[in-house]
């Protein structure tokens, strides 16, 4: 089969279109044809040799993958051959074949397209793992939600909405606060022009917020434990800005009760993965039929252009997903 491999770890003109052998296939897996794969930082992360695959994994970017299933294992009850299905797997999704446990997959909707179903598999489980595992929001909560015009800050913002929490976002431009509006924050913070902590305590009365959603780590940690209310959760799942914090008060954790929660999806057990996609089709992909819940995405290119995809990422430019289509 094609895929795109990296010839060596490196800038994105280290993709490149090249044979590859078939990816193995087990009792219980799925063997998916690949119609869209969704772009996300860990692949660049990957690409630049700083974020091996977990054991077991395929060494090619792609974590998660919209397609139609080719065949399946002798004692994969799931799904048959010709289904629509989507999914998050620890590796894999840059090539014309995929395979993932059959507990891995999900129907796609059939409003949704091949490139649309593709958007939505990790940031909305990365989201709903966030918001309601680990960060154990309640209705009506304040919920702070940096980087909001990211792929997963999308989801967020619209996930924390539907379950009726009030919705806070910091973002780096008027244009992805003014997108962030529109998919339904309340309060839109441009992180460049003031200080989010003052206008957090201004919008919440003086309370703070009860859970803040973060990827920036280290730069933003002392401002986020000052801006959390009594019993707050921190949940941390990226560290884009930095991962050594000087000089943060801790005081903070033992006066106002608060919790730090850091987690990667893609290191959880295959049992864990499963009933987070089981969750998230029962409770929310009824909603994408409905158009209460929507991917959103930035471009859709075709998978020759792959290079470009990581560059756009990379340069911050992106108002939710990227997603690579194959032809
Ligand atoms: N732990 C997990 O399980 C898990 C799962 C999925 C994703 N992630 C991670 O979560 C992060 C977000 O993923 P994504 O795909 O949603 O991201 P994305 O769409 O690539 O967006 C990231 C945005 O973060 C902002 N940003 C970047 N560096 C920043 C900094 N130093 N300070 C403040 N803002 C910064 C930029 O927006 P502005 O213009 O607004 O600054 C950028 O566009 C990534 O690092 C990803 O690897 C973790």
């Amino acid at each position: 089969m094609k895929a795109i491999i990296v010839k060596e770890p490196g800038g994105a003109e280290q993709l490149a279109l090249a044979e590859v052998p078939d990816p193995d296939f087990g009792d219980n897996d799925v063997l998916l044809e690949v119609r869209a794969v969704g772009v996300n930082r860990a692949d660049i992360l990957q690409r630049k040799g700083m974020y091996p695959p977990p054991e077991g994994a395929s060494d090619l970017l792609g974590l998660e993958v919209a397609g139609v299933v080719e065949r399946v294992g002798p004692k994969c009850r799931r799904w048959k051959t010709g289904d629509r299905v989507f999914a998050v797997i620890p590796g894999g999704g840059y090539a014309q074949k995929a395979v993932f446990h059959e507990s891995l997959g999900m129907p796609i909707p059939e409003t949704l397209d091949f490139a649309q179903a593709a958007a939505v598999g990790e940031v909305f489980l990365t989201a709903c793992q966030a918001l309601f595992w680990l960060g154990e929001v309640k209705e009506k909560e304040n919920v702070l939600i940096h980087a909001g015009a990211s792929g997963v800050g999308t989801a967020a913002i619209q996930l924390a909405g539907k379950y009726g929490c009030r919705v806070l976002v910091t973002a780096g431009t008027e244009e992805k606060v003014a997108a962030c509006r529109e998919l339904g924050a309340d309060v839109g913070i441009v992180y460049r022009k003031e200080d989010f902590k003052d206008r957090v305590f201004k919008e919440t009365d003086g309370r703070g917020a009860d859970m803040i959603l973060d990827f920036i780590g280290a730069s933003y940690l002392e401002k986020n434990l000052h801006c959390l209310a009594v019993d707050g959760r921190l949940v941390i799942l990226a560290l884009m800005g930095g991962s050594r914090a000087k000089d943060v008060n801790l005081g903070m954790l033992l006066l106002k009760r608060l919790r730090i929660i850091g987690s990667t999806l893609r290191s959880r057990s295959l049992d864990y993965r499963a009933r987070l996609a089981e969750e998230f089709v029962q409770r929310w992909l009824p909603k994408f039929c409905t158009g209460d819940l929507k991917p959103i995405i930035d471009r859709v290119l075709p998978w020759g252009e792959a290079a470009a995809a990581h560059r756009h990422l990379e340069e911050n430019r992106n108002i939710g997903k990227i997603v690579l289509t194959l032809e």
